[in-house]
């Protein structure tokens, strides 16, 4: 007997004094649909305990019925590990000493895999952590798309394209919920900063909205099938999302058709007849009437509490919308809490570590590399490391996201072992100082990173250090405070902080075989690149950080990652900063660039950039054949197969991420230059060929027409390009399309 149906069975003994081979109530009978199941729950309920279960009892939970023997909601932070436990009414820690656990890669550093098979392993581990932890919605992923590199919260994301976030996001979420942990999928939508998150107001014409804003987390809801979404901050035409007619009842339920919980963001509500109406479901994190964090009956006070109920009793709001909110809830609670069939999870265990570093190694860019400066040669004796990333922990910080983990493999300790195997030295000098707090809501790092040298005395010993070493790598980057990549603040400048150009140029100059490895999240300007041999974009990669870094510069991974989003030459160049645009942005604010984001921009505009969308390279090398169509018409709802040969033509075994993107040569709308439509990672020994195809289909070639308020695809002729990145097409291909 599953374990709920006898809780159910006993609870009915107690409550209606029946034996325990009594027929269960419908709602506990997991035979049963679930629609049947939640109708049956509501019908027992009494109006207050409707009113109990549509918002939070403390930071992460809501509270069931306790009666029904319905139990409690427990959400957690997400995405990328999760969250140690906190105080019942705090956000400071609860002190448990059970909570460590692992810091899986961050959302860039998986969307940088391009390999859906790795968002897959990615929700399986997580999942099951979260199982384990028994909590039961995960608060993640976010699939917010990254329209400037200052937004600091864009580590969290998966970059700045529409169709890699939405096939990336689908795997995780169905992984995670195998568990009967759901998804909140966040933050829905155009949460594209953070300074003013709360106030901003996104207005945006409805091509883009639909275009490029919303199509990941259409996926999510309807190809994931997330059992929750999470409301952003902002508004959106003078309404915050989180009860937004339009994005929540219109969009999202309407057109979308989904059935999951709506849940704000931890604060995100602000209007109680709003909130009634306009399709949210699941109120947390709410500060009301300066009743702040902690205030013992501040619960009560939330939009959707007493003043619901107050509506209620008075007559001024009927109950119609109360049933459909709770109704959304329970399934929620069915489908996950109340799930009988759910596995039982485990956490830290080796094969999510292997899982951490294997997403890892397949998300970590190797961006430059030249005269074949990395791999790390095997004779290279003397190694010289600086820069603070190679020893700050990075697992504490940066918002929501931030861990207490069990272990965290810094840089510096991950390529001291690997070169220990070279019979190799490794020298450390710290190089410039960032960022020497470390603690995150009573997580502290415990490190001392304190250094009163001034930046010159710290480039002097770096620089004497570079002139005796064999190999030199710097690690530096982005970190998790305040204006680098950090919630609730934006980055202020693209430039790398703390005086690191300097110190990359004075090492460049002392030794010609340096790697500048990047933690970050986000792309960072290199005014120094052609002095520079090698530059590898680790990501924050979490627990696994040191080990992965190490599979990449020493050769034990033949990297393969592919940029999420498009490193611009200067802030300038980005659409969110063209001339006359601000940012952050408070109040009213319209997005002047429409569909063009991202790579759609640079490509249109041809403003030259660093380094392109899907940009990546291999310590091998890798050919494409011509591509080839197996017909030159696509005629309305048919499709046409396109075929391209890759092949390995370097001495060392790779993946190469084959990204096909098409182009609208005749349109009489405003097309961008070519969009990503499909991509597949194909691994390769030396000297092997595979061939990749890729259906296209009507629905590769449409844009939303916004007055018709529909999908187009207009007659005409298009274009297939294949290519290793949006800057790197090898391949082209002509056809027409007729209705
Ligand atoms: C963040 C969410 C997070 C929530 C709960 C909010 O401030 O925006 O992403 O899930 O807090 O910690």
């Amino acid at each position: 007997m599953r374990r709920p149906i006898l809780i159910a069975s006993l609870l009915l003994a107690v409550l209606f004094g029946c034996t325990p081979k009594a027929e269960l109530p419908v709602y506990l009978d997991e035979n049963k649909a679930l629609d049947e199941r939640v109708s049956d729950a509501l019908s027992r309920m009494t109006t207050e305990e409707k009113i109990a279960i549509i918002h939070a009892q403390s930071k992460f939970s809501s509270p069931g019925v306790p009666r029904l023997g319905i139990p409690e909601l427990w959400t957690t932070d997400g995405p990328h590990g999760i969250r140690p436990e906190v105080l019942w009414d705090e956000w400071n820690q609860a002190g448990w000493t059970n909570d460590s656990i692992i810091a899986f890669p961050a959302l860039t550093c998986l969307a940088a895999s391009w390999n859906p098979e790795m968002s897959a392993l990615y929700g399986k581990s997580i999942g099951e952590e979260a199982r384990y932890r028994e909590k039961d919605v995960l608060l993640g992923p976010g699939v917010n798309i990254a329209r400037t590199p200052l937004n600091g919260r864009n580590f969290e994301y998966m970059g700045e394209d529409p169709y890699l976030a939405g096939e990336m996001v689908v795997p995780y979420i169905k992984e995670v919920q195998a568990n009967g942990v759901a998804t909140c999928v966040k933050h829905y939508c155009l949460n594209n900063e953070e300074t003013h998150r709360h106030s901003v107001d996104i207005n945006l014409d409805d091509r883009a909205l639909y275009e490029i804003y919303l199509p990941a987390f259409k996926k999510a809801v309807q190809e994931g099938g997330s059992w929750s979404i999470m409301a952003s901050y902002n508004l959106y035409q003078g309404q915050h999302v989180c009860h937004n007619d339009r994005l929540l009842n219109q969009i999202l339920k309407g057109e979308w058709g989904f059935d999951g919980a709506v849940i704000t963001d931890w604060g995100g509500c602000h209007d109680t007849d709003e909130a009634i109406h306009n399709g949210l479901d699941l109120e947390f994190g709410t500060w009301t009437n300066g009743l702040t964090m902690g205030a013992t009956n501040a619960y009560d006070n939330y939009f959707l509490a007493l003043p619901y109920l107050q509506k209620i009793r008075s007559g001024e709001v009927g109950t119609e919308e109360l049933d459909q909110k709770a109704a959304r809830v329970l399934k929620l609670i069915m489908r996950t809490a109340m799930n009988g069939n759910k596995p039982l999870g485990n956490k830290c265990s080796e094969a999510h570590y292997a899982a951490a570093r294997r997403i890892a190694d397949e998300g970590i860019v190797l961006l430059r590399n030249e005269n074949g400066n990395l791999p790390v040669k095997a004779d290279a004796k003397k190694i010289l490391v600086v820069g603070e990333n190679a020893v700050k922990m990075m697992t504490v910080g940066g918002g929501s996201s931030s861990l207490k983990v069990q272990k965290e493999i810094s840089p510096l300790d991950g390529i001291r072992a690997r070169a220990a195997q070279n019979g190799a030295e490794v020298v450390y000098v710290r190089g410039y100082v960032g960022d020497v707090t470390g603690s995150y809501n009573g997580v502290v790092t415990g490190q001392d990173l304190n250094d009163e040298r001034s930046a010159e005395e710290l480039i002097a010993e770096a620089v004497e250090a570079a002139a005796q070493a064999d190999q030199v790598i710097f690690v530096g980057g982005l970190n998790k405070a305040k204006h680098q990549d950090c919630e609730g603040k934006d980055r202020k400048e693209l430039g790398l902080p703390y005086g690191q150009d300097a110190v990359i140029e004075a090492l460049a100059e002392a030794n010609p075989a340096l790697s500048v490895v990047l933690v970050s999240g986000n792309p960072v300007a290199m005014p120094w690149i052609e002095n520079v041999a090698s530059v590898v974009e680790a990501w924050y990669i979490g627990s696994e950080a040191g080990e992965a870094i190490a599979d990449v510069l020493f050769g034990d991974v033949n990297p393969s990652g592919k940029l999420p989003f498009t490193f611009p030459l200067a802030l300038a160049d980005s659409p969110a900063h063209q001339e006359g645009m601000a940012f952050p942005n408070n109040g009213e604010t319209y997005y002047e660039e429409g569909i063009l984001v991202g790579y759609r921009w640079f490509d249109t505009k041809q403003i030259p950039v660093l380094f392109p969308f899907g940009h990546g390279l291999s310590y091998t090398t890798f050919e494409y054949s011509d591509a080839k169509l197996n017909s030159s018409l696509v005629k309305g709802a048919t499709s046409i197969t396109l075929k391209v040969s890759v092949k390995n033509t370097g001495d060392r075994a790779g993946a190469e991420v084959v990204q096909l993107y098409i182009k609208d040569n005749e349109s009489s709308v405003l097309r961008p230059e070519k969009e990503l439509k499909g991509f597949q990672k194909v691994y390769l020994e030396p000297g092997q060929s595979k061939t990749v195809s890729f259906r296209i289909s009507k629905e590769a070639l449409q844009y939303f027409d916004a007055d018709a308020h529909e999908w187009k695809a207009e007659d005409g002729e298009f274009e297939a390009l294949v290519g290793a990145s949006a800057g790197d097409i090898r391949s082209s291909v002509s056809f027409k399309y007729h209705n």
